[in-house]
């Protein structure tokens, strides 16, 4: 086959610097690219007050990047905009948060166009596209209006919304259509898949001509849900590492004789941090003989604060926070540390290998990696237990998991007192069962399954299936 080139808003190639600072996603791009000599296009992360369309170029590492740079009113209509305060809250369930402006939707639409002519010269005959992500929907219709005939494929790394909630977003027939100029579009579940056929069949008229095929719109799609998983025996191995043997010291002697539970999430309202901050309130109230017993730990860094949603969040927080630890600090011990900074994959590695309890609650997440770096990080002769919301798209692959409600402090308290008391043996065999499938499904399997059905679209085989 010729060339991969990986599109996508963020470019997070390696640095150079080593495989601990660089998350599994970017490793496993990385690595394809480098067996196919393709190459990363995005966003270079940086405003100019002027669109100039100049690429940033370089190999590091073996993975060439190109990158340009967007205009001001870009970041604001576009990546702040439509991206992050239409189509992400949207997606996430959070039609409360969603806003509907038209300069938004027409700053995506411009900054889908420039990429595509900024992308365009860098095409060359037999090479495969792959777009990742909300941003960059209208990207495909751009590249072909450009005469672009390769195969292009498209992976959705967040939840696809119910088709109710799909036709609140003026202009949801549009966006729609788009998706029909890629090849092969891929979903991290098959409920975010199925959500998407039911949009296409009952709203857009179109019909399947044959399993994992919808017919819209004048095209055909082909269309699969690709389970993203993580780089399983890399992130196992590093519980080894010094660093992560470091943190996993320095955190177990500041909880001695305490259990750890930690979450550790983008600050961001899909997330349920408050409803997690909330359901440990809970727990604290209703187990006043385990308060001694317990500490949680948030890793939270904080996200997206250009736009207000976050920044309200993150004061929701601070409150929420601040008044369960007034609550029921001790002279000595405060029930939740709550810390607003990023740590490296190897030090998570030892943090989670601390924790008896890894808190992964979100309200609605495409997949929820935390989940599965939590289960593959944990020492398999006495392993902690992974409590996660049944709206993770990884509850669908993570049986074994205590699955909540993240919405009920009830559920997700009383999961807490289980995971806590739970017997060695119970623990062991739920992980072992969660490691396997963490590690059957890893990233690379995630990236080769995609690869290989978008080169295969077409082919009699793919037709067929
Ligand atoms: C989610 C999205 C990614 C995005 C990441 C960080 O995981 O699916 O596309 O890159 O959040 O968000 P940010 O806005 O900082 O890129």
């Amino acid at each position: 086959m010729g060339r991969l080139i990986v599109v996508s808003n963020r470019v997070n190639a390696p640095t150079g610097a080593g495989e601990e600072t660089v998350g599994g996603l970017a490793m496993a791009l990385s690595a394809a690219l480098r067996e196919y000599s393709g190459l990363w296009f995005g966003w270079s992360g940086q405003t100019v007050p002027e669109f100039t369309g100049e690429l940033h170029t370089q190999t590091v590492a073996g993975v060439t990047t190109a990158t340009v740079d967007l205009e001001d009113a870009d970041y604001d209509e576009y990546y702040n905009g439509y991206a992050n305060k239409t189509l992400w809250p949207l997606f996430h369930y959070r039609s409360d948060l969603t806003a509907f402006d038209r300069a938004y939707g027409a700053g995506y639409e411009r900054v889908n166009r420039r990429f595509a002519e900024t992308l365009r010269p860098l095409i060359q005959r037999g090479d495969l596209i792959w777009i990742h992500d909300y941003h960059l929907i209208p990207i495909a219709r751009e590249l072909r209006r450009l005469g672009v005939t390769n195969k292009i494929g498209f992976f959705l790394h967040i939840p696809w919304p119910a088709h109710q909630l799909m036709t609140t977003l003026p202009g949801h027939r549009q966006l729609v259509e788009a998706m029909f100029e890629f090849d092969l579009v891929g979903f991290q579940t098959a409920e975010y898949r199925h959500a998407f056929e039911e949009y296409v069949l009952t709203e857009a008229g179109g019909d399947m001509p044959t399993e994992g095929h919808l017919r819209a719109f004048g095209r055909t799609v082909q269309i699969g849900a690709y389970p993203i998983g993580i780089d399983a025996e890399n992130f196992a191995r590093l519980r080894g590492s010094p660093r992560a043997r470091r943190m996993h010291d320095i955190v177990g002697a500041s909880t001695i004789f305490r259990q750890l539970i930690v979450g550790v999430d983008r600050l961001d309202y899909s997330k349920g941090l408050e409803e997690r901050f909330l359901a440990f309130e809970r727990f604290l109230a209703d187990n006043p003989d385990l308060r001694r017993d317990v500490l949680m730990l948030q890793i939270a860094p904080v996200s997206r604060e250009g736009v207000e949603a976050y920044q309200e969040i993150r004061s929701r927080l601070d409150a929420l926070s601040g008044r369960i630890n007034g609550e029921y600090s001790d002279i000595d011990t405060s029930p939740i540390r709550y810390v607003n900074r990023n740590y490296r994959r190897d030090e998570l590695a030892g943090i989670y290998s601390v924790a008896r309890v890894g808190l992964v609650t979100p309200l609605r997440d495409g997949m929820n990696l935390v989940a599965k770096e939590y289960v593959a990080a944990q020492d398999p002769a006495d392993p902690g237990v992974l409590v996660l919301s049944r709206f993770a798209g990884a509850a669908g692959q993570l049986k074994e998991a205590l699955l909540v409600n993240p919405n009920s402090p009830e559920e997700v308290a009383d999961a807490l007192k289980h995971a806590l008391a739970m017997s060695r043996g119970e623990r062991t065999r739920r992980w072992e069962a969660l490691f396997d499938s963490v590690q059957r499904c890893d990233v690379t399997a995630w990236r080769d399954d995609f690869v290989g059905a978008l080169k295969a679209v077409g082919e009699p085989a793919a037709m067929a299936s």
